[in-house]
């Protein structure tokens, strides 16, 4: 069976962006059919026609989750989401907000659940700028989210 994910995103200066698409490319290589989708421009019929998620987000100005999310967002609260699977990737900086960091992706997961969707894994919280992350906490990250992703499948 063909494993198919979409990765929806948010994203201002770049980093979750960096982010996802590592992880894009690690899945694409496993022959996993990837859709790199910006929040902005994500219709939420996106959300409603598929089973298997990747959601990215920065997290801004004391806990809120990346303004571009915000429609998607507000869209989600009135979807079933039920026999739906994401994993979680946020973004954000501890020097910004300790007690906050991450908030915005935390936001995400709780609202995902709350319609009756299915987490996979645990979140990626990439702390501060994601560039010299991609051979540690990103590498790790991103073969368990597939070996849980495929075991969804079965
Ligand atoms: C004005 C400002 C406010 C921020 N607020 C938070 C915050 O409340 N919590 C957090 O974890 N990170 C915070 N950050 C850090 C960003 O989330 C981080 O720089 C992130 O990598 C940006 O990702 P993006 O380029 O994908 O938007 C803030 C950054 C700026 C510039």
């Amino acid at each position: 069976m063909e494993i198919t994910v979409q990765i929806i995103y948010a994203s201002t200066l770049g980093n979750t962006e960096f982010v996802v698409e590592k992880i894009a490319e690690y899945l694409q290589k496993r022959k996993v059919k990837v859709a790199l989708c910006r929040a902005e421009l994500t219709d939420i019929s996106v959300v409603k026609n598929n089973t298997h998620f990747l959601f990215g987000t920065s997290t801004w100005n004391h806990g809120i989750i990346n303004p571009y999310f915000d429609k998607l967002v507000s869209e989600m609260k009135n979807l079933n989401l039920d026999k739906k699977y994401a994993g979680f990737v946020g973004l954000g900086d501890h020097r910004y907000e300790e007690v906050l960091f991450c908030h915005g992706i935390e936001i995400l997961e709780d609202l995902f659940i709350k319609r009756g969707g299915k987490k996979i894994g645990s979140i990626l919280k990439i702390d501060g700028d994601p560039f010299d992350q991609v051979d540690t906490v990103i590498k790790d990250w991103r073969e368990d989210f597939f070996l849980k992703l495929k075991q969804t499948y079965v």
